[in-house]
């Protein structure tokens, strides 16, 4: 068996890409754009003469596609560039999966709703702020229509854990509590924090199981991204009188904020016998696990989610 990461320069294609290398004899292939690492292979995914002939070559049997614009606030502002990738290259590779019988697995978000009342179900109707959110509704639409009977769309939230760019929110704030500096963080945005580990852990529990369709993967517990700060500096030993909080309307985010998000996982459990770790263990997990990827110099730079 062939599995191909798309995005495995980032946070979620790098660390399956890693659990794929270590706990699979199948052959893992891995791709990066303005990242490259060793091993990975770079491929422009708006180049669609490329990508076609890379799945030519290749002809895998799961595509495991994690690579996007992430930021919502990018998607705010570079709306046109943001449908390119999170629509159109999932357009394309649908249909190249639809022509071999691949398999498509692809990450979407609780910014599909619309934050009134969450956390969210499987079920619940999606209404998203924002225009990430949107491009995650029209991904989504257009693989089931495309793919009826072969994908996989996993919806996740507030991802943490080690990652190359360190730009994730607790290692963000682990860097910036590190070198002292005060962090305001929303105490009104609540979700349910999920460890990358168990995310890799979960899709590829999924993938065994054969399970297709859509599915929640996500930490068990419901807090404020302020709470999980808390927890985070707690976790690391640092300052969290460094850690302010603020309402979300006070910090100037582009893209909206949905308010009462995150995602519950009732399916999984069913269907696994499996949840993700609670946000407390999950960064016990991290902190022992230690950094495996080199830091780059600026990523004190990049800005967190
Ligand atoms: N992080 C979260 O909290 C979160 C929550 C919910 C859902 N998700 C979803 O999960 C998926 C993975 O997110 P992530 O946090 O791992 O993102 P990430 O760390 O920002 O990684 C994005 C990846 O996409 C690649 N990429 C971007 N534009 C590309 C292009 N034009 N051609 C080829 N590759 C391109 C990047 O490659 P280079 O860096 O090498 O250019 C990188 O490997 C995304 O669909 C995201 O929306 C994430």
């Amino acid at each position: 068996m062939t599995h191909l990461v798309t995005g495995a320069s980032g946070l979620v294609g790098g660390t399956l890409y890693r659990h794929l290398k270590n706990n699979s004899s199948d052959n893992a292939v891995g791709t990066s754009y303005r990242h490259p690492a060793e091993g990975l292979h770079s491929l422009e995914l708006l180049n669609t003469d490329l990508v076609t002939q890379f799945f030519k070559k290749f002809h895998p049997d799961i595509i495991f596609h994690a690579a996007a614009m992430g930021s919502a606030d990018q998607c705010e502002k570079n709306q046109s560039l943001a449908r390119s990738i999170n629509v159109e290259t999932t357009i394309h590779l649908a249909q190249l999966c639809r022509n071999i019988n691949t398999l498509l697995v692809f990450y979407s978000s609780d910014y599909i709703f619309n934050g009134a009342s969450g956390p969210y179900s499987e079920e619940d109707p999606a209404a998203p702020l924002n225009y990430y959110g949107q491009l995650k509704v029209l991904a989504e639409e257009a693989i089931r229509q495309i793919l009826p009977d072969n994908h996989l769309i996993i919806r996740t939230t507030v991802i943490y854990g080690w990652e190359s760019q360190g730009k994730n929110f607790a290692m963000s704030l682990i860097n910036r509590l590190s070198h002292q500096e005060k962090i305001l963080v929303p105490n009104d945005q609540t979700g349910t924090p999920t460890f990358v580990e168990d995310l890799a852990q979960g899709t590829l529990k999924l993938i065994e199981k054969k399970c297709r369709g859509i599915y929640h993967v996500a930490g068990p517990g419901l807090v404020s991204r302020y709470q999980f700060a808390l927890e985070i500096a707690s976790v690391f030993g640092l300052n969290e009188r460094l850690i302010v909080p603020s309402a979300t309307n006070k910090l100037g985010q582009i893209a909206r904020r949905p308010l009462s998000a995150g995602l519950k996982t009732e399916k999984l459990r069913r269907d696994l016998n499996w949840l993700p770790q609670g946000c407390r263990q999950g960064l016990q997990a991290m902190k022992t696990m230690g950094n495996p990827y080199i830091i780059k110099k600026d990523f004190l730079h990049e800005p967190a989610r």
